[in-house]
């Protein structure tokens, strides 16, 4: 391996570091509500690790756990309180949703200054004009990671592998107002491998195990791997062939511990963000 490491682990922690220290300054505690809707066990390891990481930085954070047959019209009841409530400057609703509720009506009714997910449409408007308010942690934390890394963006060839409203999406559009020159690859581009080699800064988020391979990555890019994707022996691996693509890269994020905990980091800096914005 000759790529440098880029540890997602120690960016987050100085990030929670910096935000601590913040909330330890100011005269009110920032209000999380983190909503779980039913049983999926993934989702609960998620929304367990939010909630604790909340209250580490000294928010005011609760998880509200509803039954997986809550109907629409409870969930949406639910959210109008906390939308009422001053008390909560973040609401999150953990997805996935259980299928008799409509994902998007729900993310439409979170108050967009509330919005810390950043994935109600006007939040997600501004971001693609150009006037972001509150972005999508994950690709706000691999923003934060291409930073610490030191790589220089303004005319960076970015490459986002995957065109989702969570992740590729805000992606290119946080990279664009960084002023790299950004493709989006999808499911119907041809011919992935070689839009990839052209790529200065890869970011990989497909959720498909080990899809980039060694030879779709350029020598001395920078490649970031959104992908947390469990193999049938347990093990988790990312969307990028880590051992054959870190011969090739300058600098690449391993998984675990590359883009994952700068998800969390990045939702208690929105939450922090939406309080500051609504309080001062
Ligand atoms: N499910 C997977 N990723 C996310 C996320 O970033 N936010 C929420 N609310 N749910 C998710």
């Amino acid at each position: 391996m000759t790529a440098r490491l880029i540890d997602g682990k120690a960016v987050a922690a100085e990030l929670r570091k910096t935000i601590a220290a913040r909330v330890a300054a100011l005269p009110f505690r920032p209000g999380l509500r983190v909503v779980r809707v039913g049983e999926d066990p993934a989702s609960g390891i998620y929304v367990r690790n939010k909630d604790r990481a909340a209250q580490e930085v000294g928010f005011d954070s609760a998880t509200l756990h509803l039954p997986v047959g809550t109907s629409q019209a409870d969930l949406l009841g639910l959210i109008a309180r906390l939308n009422a409530d001053p008390a909560v400057d973040g609401i999150l609703v953990q997805l996935p949703l259980p299928p008799q509720i409509d994902t998007d009506a729900v993310i439409r009714a979170v108050a967009p200054e509330k919005d810390v997910d950043g994935f109600h449409p006007l939040n997600a408007g501004l971001l693609a004009s150009g006037q972001p308010r509150l972005t999508p942690c994950t690709p706000k934390g691999v923003m934060h990671l291409l930073r610490a890394a030191g790589c220089v963006l303004p005319g960076a060839r970015a490459v986002v592998l995957g065109r989702s409203n969570i992740v590729g999406r805000p992606m290119a559009q946080l990279l664009l107002a960084a002023d790299c020159s950004v493709t989006i690859l999808h499911s119907r581009t041809r011919d992935l491998a070689a839009e990839c080699r052209r790529a200065e800064i890869l970011v990989a988020a497909v959720g498909r195990p080990r899809m980039v391979r060694g030879d779709w990555v350029a020598e001395g890019c920078t490649v970031i791997d959104v992908g947390i994707n469990r193999l049938p022996d347990g093990r988790l691996v990312g969307d990028v062939d880590f051992v054959a693509a870190a011969n090739h890269a300058a600098a690449i994020t391993p998984v675990p511990g590359g883009v994952g905990p700068m998800t969390i980091a990045c939702l208690l800096e929105n939450t922090l963000e939406a309080a500051l914005a609504r309080r001062v």
